[in-house]
């Protein structure tokens, strides 16, 4: 018998809680940082929203092997507290930089719900240019009614999707969110969920809500219960095929085991998100875009071999041979071509540092004052006769 949602076994804080915590506590000081100055500069309001549709109760009754989370701005009554803290508190931090910020925090179960509210309500500390709606309710029948009343896409908006299992993950409600371009959104995808429903006929109806479409099936033939890549991919593929232009994956296993417990989803309409989030998630976890412990020889990218330096500096001379181009356009055009390779930002900076000294390219310092490459620095790869900005 599958446990009920307020059951206290459900709520213990283990390490892939805390894994999925660390990359929301990571990306939200920089898409403060980018979105704040992206709304002074467009000349909008300066208001940023997030949405934390799977909300819980704000905390947890133990933890087993890891650390609770720790919030550094504000103080809440639980002693392991839950994403609409992590969510206050790194707000917060990045205060100065908004005029206001809304948080919405959404959560079916009536026990759970109430505790979340008790939860906030009592916690304090938090900046007061941040509002805060708790919202009873289911988030496929919720979340585009409380985006509507707020006045639809005003301001950019992060939305945690982060269910416990996948059955309320409707395909038309999350493609609806994703394809709004100030939209972006985090989802935790129980691949192990899924894998154990896949051939259950009872769960065919929401499996088909999740992807929504019938023939998913035949479509994942290729998936086997070792390698989950085709199923998260799949799902990637579809939402992309309605919703946001951009996706994105981490994945999550057992701290003890090989065991996949889920992907984290990240969707996005802009090169900037999935350039920050990619770096994010480059540094979160045990690397290479994954907390997999007992597999430090994962890599996402299965085809490639590992990328050194030499790769990189080869890669952007095959790629941007005819090209002279900005810095910021040459590493978005990298992120998202050479989405898992491990190269960063920092590592394209040096490959040019290094092609630059070899005389391979010449760069024209426009943002740099000196020696730096940075923002829109031109780089002539020397066959050029073409710009790309
Ligand atoms: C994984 S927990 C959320 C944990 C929380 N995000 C955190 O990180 O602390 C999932 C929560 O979603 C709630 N829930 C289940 N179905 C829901 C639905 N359709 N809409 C909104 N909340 C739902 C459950 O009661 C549970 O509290």
């Amino acid at each position: 018998m599958p446990l009920d949602d307020d059951d206290d076994r459900k709520w213990v804080y283990r390490s892939h809680t805390a894994a999925k915590h660390e990359v929301l506590r990571k990306y939200l000081k920089p898409w403060t940082n980018k979105l704040t100055t992206y709304n002074l500069k467009s000349g909008d309001q300066n208001k940023v929203r997030v949405v934390d549709c799977f909300a819980g109760r704000g905390s947890y009754v133990d933890t087993e092997d890891t650390d609770p989370l720790s919030l550094e701005h504000i103080s809440t009554p639980a002693e392991f507290p839950g994403s609409p803290q992590l969510i206050l508190d790194r707000l917060t931090e990045r205060s100065d930089q908004f005029d206001s910020a809304e948080c919405t925090f959404i959560e079916a179960d009536l026990t759970n719900y109430e505790i979340l509210e008790e939860n906030i309500e009592r916690t304090s500390g938090y900046d007061q240019d941040i509002s805060v709606n708790c919202k009873h309710g289911e988030f496929q029948n919720t979340v585009l009614n409380v985006i509507e009343s707020t006045d639809g896409n005003d301001c950019p908006t992060f939305f945690f999707i982060d269910p416990f299992g996948f059955q309320s993950l409707d395909y038309d409600v999350v493609t609806e969110l994703g394809s709004t371009p100030q939209f972006e959104f985090l989802i935790t995808f129980m691949s192990r969920d899924m894998n154990r429903f896949l051939g259950s006929e009872d769960h065919q109806e929401a499996l088909n809500t999740v992807f929504g479409e019938d023939e998913w099936q035949s479509k994942i033939d290729s998936y086997d219960a070792s390698n989950w890549v085709p199923l998260v991919e799949y799902y990637t593929d579809r939402l992309e095929a309605n919703g946001p232009s951009q996706t994105f994956e981490y994945m999550i296993t057992e701290p003890e085991t090989t065991q996949t417990v889920y992907y984290l989803v990240f969707g996005t309409n802009s090169s900037a998100g999935l350039q920050t989030m990619r770096e994010v998630m480059s540094y979160c976890g045990t690397g290479k875009f994954a907390y997999a412990p007992k597999k430090p020889e994962y890599n996402r990218n299965q085809a490639q071999l590992p990328i050194g330096n030499n790769q990189t500096k080869e890669f952007l001379q095959d790629r941007f041979e005819e090209y002279i181009v900005t810095f910021s356009k040459l590493v978005e055009v990298c992120s998202e071509e050479r989405k898992y390779s491990d190269a960063t930002v920092s590592d394209y900076r040096e490959a040019l540092h290094e092609l630059e000294d070899e005389g391979e390219v010449d760069i024209q310092r426009i943002t740099s004052e000196k020696t730096g490459i940075q923002g829109s620095d031109l780089v002539d790869f020397h066959n050029s006769d073409k710009f790309a900005g």
